[in-house]
């Protein structure tokens, strides 16, 4: 984690456009009495119609961008989840795939290009930012041209119920959080306002749904949250879940994410948390730094995720490591016949492969930090998901 003084500093157009990010939060203040929840911070940083962070036109993924998603990295994961949904497909008698915050389109064009002998009836994308509704089309269109009638996008669920795959890779991690801290026993609800003209935490009681969830939390963990203690929770995750799961009819949903089971998240020694910002590949803790031009995340609560899943009648078919998830669906015979096919490749071509196989698969990278958590209704999937199944931690 860096220093806010180690950060680079943006170019003039990148920081009046963060300003102006900072001027629709002081207006959010002004007419909320000074004060607003994190949650609502982080919506309005991230979401805010053309100005959030996802919703405005920066380069936001890769290496000009601030962060890379594991299928920013190559196409051996699309490539790995393209097996599990074509035989979940195929098992169905067909059906739509649903992918939700698609992102530069990465993982759709090359699941797509993995599926042509065999490809979903349509493949629906729903994403919140116009912006990246136009980067998706634009790689499809030059990815996959022959695949793109089939491709649809939303900018809310399907009113009915579908037949199919949902997927969603890191997209619970960017919900808007709650931030939290323990005081005299009792969880206190950090919110932001403005100090001395800059953004800054403010503390007050909890909000009754928070502490509630709090109490939950130091229920299913056994033990009282330590004094100081801070952290986040996701309060909108199990609506949000909810109603993503009443959209699957009858299938699979795939959810990859960054988290921990409830016990290894509340652990307390994790006594600051899980906040994250994402900043030209520097990664640091104060989501106050330009708004707008950094990305604000929160690992996920695993257990409250498939706790939501089944509250909506979902089953769970799955919970483990990314590594482990993509060992079992085939990650080292993809990459055999990759390299088996194009012999011709330099050095510098598999050295990169390589590397791609480290980070999705090392447990320092993204290997143990991420997880799969498998969810169906009405369907067992005959692919083997995982060479570990972690549920009994959640
Ligand atoms: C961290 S990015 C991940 C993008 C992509 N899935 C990937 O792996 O590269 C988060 C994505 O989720 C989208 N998103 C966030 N909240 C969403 C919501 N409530 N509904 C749909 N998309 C959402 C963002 O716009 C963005 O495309």
């Amino acid at each position: 984690m860096q220093s806010r003084s180690e950060l680079p500093l943006p170019d003039d157009s990148a920081l009046a456009h963060s300003n102006c990010v900072a001027d629709l939060v002081r207006a959010r203040l002004a007419a909320s009495h000074g004060r607003i929840s994190f949650a609502d911070y982080m919506d309005l940083v991230l979401y805010a119609p053309g100005l959030g962070y996802y919703c405005a036109g920066m380069q936001k993924f890769g290496p000009a961008g601030d962060f890379v998603t594991a299928p920013g990295l190559g196409r051996v994961f699309a490539r790995c989840l393209a097996r599990v949904v074509g035989d979940a497909l195929d098992q169905l008698g067909g059906g739509v795939v649903l992918e939700v915050g698609g992102g530069t389109g990465a993982l759709a064009a090359d699941l797509l290009e993995a599926l042509r002998a065999r490809p979903p009836r349509q493949y629906l994308l729903l994403e919140l930012s116009a912006d990246l509704r136009e980067r998706q089309r634009a790689r499809l269109a030059a990815q996959v041209p022959g695949l793109l009638d089939r491709v649809q996008w939303l900018d809310r669920l399907p009113a009915s119920p579908l037949t199919g795959v949902l997927i969603a890779n890191e997209v619970l991690d960017a919900l808007p959080v709650e931030r939290f801290t323990m005081q005299d026993g009792k969880p206190l609800q950090l919110g932001v306002c403005l100090r001395d003209g800059k953004f800054a935490w403010s503390a007050m009681e909890a909000p009754a749904a928070l502490a509630a969830e709090v109490r939950a939390i130091e229920e299913d963990i056994g033990a009282a949250l330590p004094e100081g203690y801070s952290s986040e929770i996701c309060l909108r995750q199990p609506a949000w879940l909810g109603a993503l799961a009443g959209v699957l009819g009858r299938g699979l949903a795939l959810f990859t994410d960054y988290g921990y089971s409830r016990r290894e998240y509340y652990h307390p020694q994790r006594t600051a948390g899980t906040l994250a910002c994402h900043y030209r590949h520097h990664w640091h803790a104060d989501p106050f730094f330009l708004p707008g031009l950094q990305d604000i995340t929160a690992w996920v609560d695993f257990s409250a995720a498939a706790r939501a899943a089944t509250a909506a009648g979902l089953g769970i078919a799955a919970y483990t490591t990314q590594a482990h998830f993509l060992l079992a669906t085939g990650i080292l015979q993809e990459m055999e016949t990759d390299l088996a096919q194009n012999q011709g490749q330099s050095p510098g071509q598999i050295q990169a492969k390589a590397a791609e196989l480290r980070q999705l698969l090392m447990p320092g990278e993204m290997g143990e930090r991420f997880k799969l958590l498998a969810l169906t209704r009405d369907f067992a999937p005959v692919s083997e998901l995982t060479m570990r199944d972690m549920q009994a931690g959640l």
